[in-house]
């Protein structure tokens, strides 16, 4: 396989001043992944200490395998709305006695656990993930259910966690319910439909109506333990797969149904000693300008990312905007896309759509890495096709069933994001660098398109134009539209699985395949391989 130089110039002043940028970029990241892991905050984790239990991130990492890395999804869900930042929840990939699967753990210091419409769709993202990858899911409970105030949002869509959890088990991936605290209400469903549950002594509360709510509905006066405690459900009622004595006693009976699912992955074994890439990740700081507008050649990260800076690439002279090739990441075959001047061409579609095509004949994972600013416009571009173009392109995306993962390295706009696998596409997993920006196109542009628009409603209705006003409104649409391309606003909203520090792409791509092979890895059949 053909090895990539690097012209990078390791030494100059656009390195430096990129490097300083991007540093700066994450630190803002780490501030916001701090406030994150702090949940609640001092006071609620202190006093959930009191109460002798722990915080979830402890029975994370207690669960996981000693030394094993935790691919920690949706960090920043939430991000700059009403709710804590994380919204409540931690959800990641992580290996369990061997097993990798999907962890989904409820935060009790922040409001109680309850869970608010953000940890919704970060719960059933979770759920979706494990899904589409065949990834075991154990679930860390301890909520206080639906966040009250908010119910109308999320009461009717949350029944979907019970939907999910059944349907993982129906097609034979395991579920897995570790009850720490609360599970009230329709939080109880969670143990109620995993196939296997633990409940902790005097701290699970498994039960449709607390004290309270059975004396107002029934007259009946009962306690907690009576209604729903582990003791009650593993000798009475049999929900309880596993008593538990204390928080510890249910981490090791979780480790040790995971060690007895005799699971076995589906799609095939990585290289066992890849070579790792001939370039220092670190140099990707100073690689990646801070303005989205200066382009950026793709084949300097993969350099830096692929295994041995090997990469095979396909029709190098044609369409070369869009750069695709073969390559390993960590022993798994992949073949890339990654944008390089931004615009996407007639050429580049016909020779993603080819590419796509071919990746699913070999069964071979894509790597979609975004910097586009989207399909070219203009009348020799229409009058060219450029419509049919696109369209073949995200067809093929579309109806690729080879996994996807897909980083937004600067930029996403557009049908460019469609064609480049955006969230809409289905990638199994999908992350952003911190400086990325994701919009229907750029913020000057719509604003200037939306001052062209009023001009002509104007003109055409006989009213004067106020330039003033105009101005005004111009300058405003580009400063919201500027905060909503952000990529924290984006990774709030869920349209993507976090933002990851450039430095780790290979490290997080590395984990996404290694997820990913969990089911098989079979691409569509049934055309041949178009030539367009
Ligand atoms: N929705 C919104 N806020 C909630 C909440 C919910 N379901 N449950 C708890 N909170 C808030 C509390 O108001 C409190 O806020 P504050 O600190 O600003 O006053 C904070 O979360 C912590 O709650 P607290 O009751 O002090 O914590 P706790 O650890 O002692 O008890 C629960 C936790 C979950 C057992 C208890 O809060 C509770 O029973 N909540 C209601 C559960 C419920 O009925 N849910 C609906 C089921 S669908």
């Amino acid at each position: 396989m053909p090895v990539l130089t690097s012209v990078l110039d390791t030494q100059g002043e656009a390195y430096r001043a990129n490097r300083a940028a991007q540093l700066r970029l994450l630190d803002r990241l780490a501030e916001q992944l701090e406030l994150a892991a702090a949940g609640g905050g001092e006071r609620y984790a202190a006093r959930h200490r009191d109460r002798g239990r722990l915080l979830v991130r402890e029975r994370i990492e207690l669960l996981v395998d000693p030394d094993s890395p935790f691919l920690e999804l949706s960090s920043l869900a939430a991000w700059g709305t009403e709710f804590t930042v994380g919204a409540s929840v931690v959800t990641g990939i992580g290996v369990v006695s061997g097993v990798e699967c999907v962890i989904i753990g409820h935060d009790p210091t922040v409001r109680g656990g309850a869970m608010n419409p953000y940890s919704l769709r970060k719960t059933l993202r979770a759920l979706e993930i494990a899904r589409l990858n065949r990834l075991p899911v154990v679930n860390l409970v301890e909520s206080g259910g639906a966040d009250l105030p908010t119910q109308a949002d999320l009461f009717v869509p949350a029944g979907r966690i019970f939907h999910e959890l059944t349907a993982l088990s129906a097609a034979a991936v395991p579920t897995v319910a570790l009850v720490f605290g609360n599970s009230t209400a329709g939080g109880a469903y969670v143990p109620g439909m995993c196939d296997y549950a633990v409940l902790v002594d005097l701290q699970a509360k498994v039960f449709l109506g607390g004290p309270p709510l059975v004396k107002m509905a029934t007259g009946e006066v009962a306690d907690d333990e009576e209604l729903g405690g582990a003791e009650m459900h593993s000798r009475v009622s049999g929900l309880a797969d596993h008593f538990a004595a204390d928080e510890y006693d249910a981490i090791r009976i979780g480790r040790m149904i995971m060690s007895q699912l005799n699971w076995r992955k589906l799609g095939p074994a990585p290289d066992l000693h890849p070579a790792p890439p001939r370039y220092d990740p670190e140099e990707i700081l100073g690689l990646v300008p801070p303005d989205a507008k200066v382009p950026f050649d793709p084949r300097e990260i993969l350099a830096r990312t692929v295994d041995g800076s090997e990469f095979g690439e396909y029709k190098p002279r044609y369409g070369t905007a869009l750069v695709c090739g073969w390559a390993r990441i960590h022993g798994y075959p992949v073949g890339v896309l990654a944008n390089h001047r931004g615009v996407l061409f007639s050429e580049e579609s016909k020779k993603a759509s080819e590419f796509i095509l071919l990746a699913n004949q070999t069964d071979t994972p894509l790597v979609f890495l975004q910097n586009t600013t989207g399909y070219m416009v203009g009348t020799s571009y229409e009058q060219g096709g450029i419509v049919k173009d696109g369209a073949k392109m995200i067809n093929a995306v579309a109806n690729s069933t080879v996994p996807h993962l897909t980083i937004n390295m600067a930029s996403s706009y557009g049908a460019g994001n469609y064609g480049m696998s955006g969230r809409s596409y289905d990638p199994r997993l999908m992350f952003a660098w911190p400086g990325a920006k994701l919009a229907v196109m750029g913020a000057a542009q719509l604003a200037g398109v939306m001052s062209i628009v009023g001009r002509a409603s104007a003109a055409s209705s006989g009213r004067e134009f106020d330039e003033a006003a105009d101005a005004k409104r111009t300058a405003a649409i580009e400063a919201q539209i500027e905060s909503e391309s952000d990529s924290f606003y984006v990774t709030a909203r869920l349209y993507d699985d976090g933002i990851i520090d450039p430095r780790d792409t290979r490290t997080v791509l590395g984990m996404g395949l290694s997820a990913v092979h969990s089911t098989t890895v079979a691409g569509r059949r049934g055309f041949g391989v178009f030539r367009m």
